[in-house]
């Protein structure tokens, strides 16, 4: 059997619309992602475990497992023949509609899952085709920004070239990333649909200023100047109308140091960045008394996950 961990991402990372995604892993040692189990067996079958099982479908078609599973199979029958026939298990421990990439958590795991189930047929970039393909058919749009840091971990920029999907990025390990989920569902491709389909000239040179400043200031180790330019000038002034307290959140993690905040993805999910542990802890614990919002929701303290996924025969 194999078993897969796929680790909760956060896309955008404010400055970079579907551009930009890292891993997150929280400190405190907890596992923060789906995982997937897959064994040999005569006939297949999905069975889903985990916190949020619940809140999926109960038709195994209907789940993303099942699709992934087809994918797969289909793509490696052009190569393999006879395949042995497996069974997986989904423990879904990421909220749906959190913006911590849950549904990239379920594809990642359950598709690095079968791969190693397999013999490792495909290759990191023919694996991320894959999974980009997949993820697009739950959210409606093809990006890579959940996907690629889940895979392959730490802080990702999508390249998108045949050949070269996504680069891994230099990190400021020491940076804090507090991300508080308010518990309350908000969909992605409704989140999509909002934003206006043109950029203004001014927010689009600033976004290019910004993404090509902060990829340099990586490269030199400028913390200062990288977190002066993590601001969301596409998606943020609108999607912020669909999170209750952001504006307060926001003012809060200014007011205590945060480098930056921002939503996750598409929410309502935010993230506050801190570079000393004491600002992460006060802004984590406002943020689980103020902005989560039902039972649902949970504030961590995280860095960057630079392992990503991982698959292992037990
Ligand atoms: N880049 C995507 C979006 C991420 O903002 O719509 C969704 O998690």
């Amino acid at each position: 059997m194999v078993r897969a961990y796929a680790p909760a991402s956060t896309g955008n990372v404010s400055l970079g619309f579907d551009l930009l995604g890292a891993a997150l892993k929280p400190i405190d040692g907890s596992l923060l992602g789906d995982e997937v189990e897959v064994y040999a067996s005569e006939q297949f079958d999905i069975e889903v475990k985990g916190h949020f099982a619940h809140k999926l479908p109960s038709d195994p078609k209907q789940n993303i497992l099942y699709h992934c599973h087809q994918h797969f199979v289909s793509k490696l029958s052009e190569r393999q023949k006879g395949l042995v026939p497996c069974a997986m298990v989904l423990y879904k421990n990421l909220p749906i509609g959190s913006g911590l990439g849950s549904s990239a958590s379920s594809v990642v795991a359950a598709l690095h899952g079968l791969n190693s189930f397999y013999g490792d047929p495909f290759n990191a970039d023919e694996m991320l085709l894959m999974m980009g393909e997949l993820e697009g058919q739950i959210s409606g749009s093809v990006h890579y920004d959940n996907v690629a840091p889940c895979y392959l971990g730490g802080l990702v920029l999508m390249a998108e070239q045949a050949q070269r999907i996504a680069i891994q990025l230099p990190v400021f390990e020491e940076w804090y990333w507090v991300v508080c989920y308010s518990g309350i569902k908000v969909s992605t491709s409704e989140a999509r649909k909002i934003l206006p389909q043109q950029v203004s000239l001014k927010n689009t040179l600033t976004f290019g200023r910004q993404l090509g400043v902060f990829v340099h200031a990586l490269h030199t180790g400028d913390r200062q100047l990288a977190a002066s330019v993590m601001h969301d000038v596409i998606a943020e002034p609108y999607r912020k109308a669909l999170l209750p307290g952001f504006d307060e959140a926001r003012q809060f993690a200014g007011d205590n140091q945060a480098l930056a905040f921002g939503i996750s993805g598409s929410g309502p999910t935010v993230f506050a960045v801190c570079d000393n542990l004491e600002s992460a802890q006060r802004i984590n614990q406002w943020l689980s008394e103020h902005y989560i919002q039902n039972n649902d929701g949970f504030s961590h303290i995280c860095q960057l996950d630079p392992q990503g996924s991982t698959a292992t025969r037990v």
